[in-house]
């Protein structure tokens, strides 16, 4: 190091890379015979559990309507974890450790009794295990059975009071409510019987590592800051595109949702919020909500004409994707022939603040999308004198093309990193402008494979978190800002603009951004917004 150069950074204390605190409570998961349990929750806590943050001792009780014993649960499981877990090859011997602790209950969650039978089944699992008193319980069950799941919970006594203590915290899984009113009601619902702070609202995009990412980027910088504002940015784009069209089994549930309550009022916004909100005061769970809450509160449509200019649903037909045909979407299963569900939806909207007045939001998810990518792009203004020529080379040959705007890039997923193109100097006799990206992979800087979103979001429950969970506040300003444009989709006059599947949307989306003088980028780690 030479004299010139500054050392601001000093070792102040030495401490591990990883000091996992084992939790310990039971967790009790509803809706145990489901995919998310097998997919996503038991793979998640069984890596905790290999990674130190889940206890020796803690019991997982899965609870369904079917006849099981916990040896078939178990085996069940097995199965799941071997193919579903990151760590890659799960041991018999680590197994039959971890599944010794694994029970299943039979429950009719519409048969209140048998809270009482299950409150007893309990207290004998966690004496055999040496756990008390801490309780998770997780409805990954069907949204109607949220409210009275927790009303049959609480009729067994089997909700704690806040004096004691025990405690007990509800994981409520999505969809949280299907408009403004109904999701203000199941709010009410849960708020007489829980408080807040035992509600945890699941988005799981919250928990992916590069969303988590968003804020510590954005405010453990001092240089990116001072620059994401509506004097430097020309606009931002937020994708969830998907190639996937509808998983087998998945109709009935998607054609009663529909793109925009399926991902948008929900991951969507949630980027939104992380991507424009202000600086915290303190990095805690409240203060962080109650920015979030800002940004909802002060969205608006991006024109003052009709929901069309603004706002745009689409359908997709048959088309190819990945080299393959895929049919339709009124041709999939437990679709109806004449449903005029979106499964695609893009908005135009405002953060109307003094930060970001006028700047465009676009937003935009989909299903049989070309390729499966999530990202945040934000481009910013061009540079107010153009004095270069700026090319793109193949070879002997460069085209001269328009002036390229510097943009960052958040790509949440695959591929996670963050990068920024820049103008640079193309080596040689002349003046030229190349367009060049830095780029910070998360593979090549950490290289082993990032914690998924419910390992995260399972131990931060059990840790008394809520960080990264949604404050019913937050989900009703959310639905509060979409149910109109539901109102009028649902509406038997209105039917989504068809696109083949494999293409990137309907035309409208693309004329809906024209009007401002922009375009959708291809998320392909290219910047070709203009
Ligand atoms: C879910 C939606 O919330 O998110 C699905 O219900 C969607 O339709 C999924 O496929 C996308 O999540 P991810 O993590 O695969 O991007």
């Amino acid at each position: 190091m030479t004299s010139t150069q500054l050392n601001v950074s000093q070792i102040t204390q030495r401490v591990p890379a990883e000091d996992p605190q084992a939790e310990e409570a039971t967790i009790v998961i509803f809706g145990a015979s489901g995919d998310l349990t097998a997919r996503k929750l038991i793979p998640a806590l069984y890596v905790l559990w290999k990674d130190g943050y889940l206890s020796d001792r803690a019991p997982v009780v899965g609870v369904a309507r079917r006849d099981k014993s916990d040896e078939s649960f178990r085996d069940e499981l097995a199965e799941a974890v071997r193919e579903n877990s990151r760590c890659g090859t799960v041991s018999e011997e680590d197994w039959q450790k971890f599944a010794s602790r694994v029970f299943y209950r039979r429950l009719d969650l519409t048969e209140a009794e048998d809270f009482t039978r299950l409150g007893k089944s309990l207290n004998q699992i966690e004496e055999q295990c040496g756990v008390h008193g801490r309780r998770v319980v997780y409805l990954a069950v069907a949204p109607d059975l949220f409210l009275p799941s927790v009303e049959s919970l609480n009729a067994a006594g089997l909700i704690p009071a806040p004096s004691d203590e025990n405690w007990l915290r509800v994981v409520v899984e999505k969809p949280f409510g299907t408009d403004f009113d109904s999701a203000r009601e199941l709010s009410n619902g849960l708020g007489d019987l829980l408080r807040e702070d035992q509600i945890y609202r699941i988005d799981h995009y919250l928990g992916k590592e590069t969303v988590q990412n968003i804020l510590l980027f954005r405010f453990g910088n001092a240089i990116f800051e001072p620059l994401l504002n509506r004097n430097h940015v020309e606009q931002v784009q937020i994708t969830v595109a998907e190639s996937q069209g509808i998983e087998r089994g998945r109709g009935g549930y998607y054609d009663g949702s529909g793109a925009l309550r399926d991902v948008m009022q929900n991951h969507v916004l949630q980027l939104l919020c992380l991507i424009a909100m202000e600086p915290p005061s303190l990095f805690r769970a409240n203060e962080i909500r109650d920015e979030k809450m800002k940004v909802l509160r002060s969205l608006a449509p991006g024109s003052t004409g009709s929901l069309q200019e603004w706002a745009v649903a689409g359908q997709y037909t048959k088309g190819e994707v990945d080299g393959r045909t895929a049919r339709g979407y009124t041709e999939e299963d437990r679709v109806p022939a004449d449903s005029r569900t979106e499964t695609f939806a893009a908005m135009d909207v405002r953060v109307e603040n003094w930060r970001w007045a006028g700047v465009p939001f676009y937003l935009r998810t989909g299903k049989r999308l070309p390729e499966r990518v999530t990202e945040i792009a934000i481009q910013f203004k061009l540079p107010p004198l153009h004095l270069f020529t700026t090319v793109e080379c193949d070879g002997d040959m460069c085209d001269l093309v328009g002036a390229q705007p510097n943009t960052l890039v958040f790509r949440i997923q695959p591929g996670e990193a963050i990068s920024l193109t820049c103008s640079t100097k193309r080596p040689g006799m002349q003046y030229q402008i190349h367009p060049v990206t830095m780029n910070f992979a998360y593979d090549t800087t950490f290289g082993r494979a990032l914690p998924e979103a419910y390992e995260r979001l399972l131990l931060d429950v059990m840790r008394g978190d809520s960080t990264l969970f949604t404050r019913s506040d937050e989900l009703e300003a959310a639905w509060e800002f979409v149910t109109p444009i539901l109102e009028q989709w649902e509406q038997s006059t209105h039917q989504p603009e068809p696109y083949p599947a494999g293409t990137w949307g309907p035309a409208a989306a693309e004329e809906m951004l024209r009007r401002n003088g922009h375009s959708w980028r291809t998320p392909d780690g290219e910047d070709d917004a203009d």
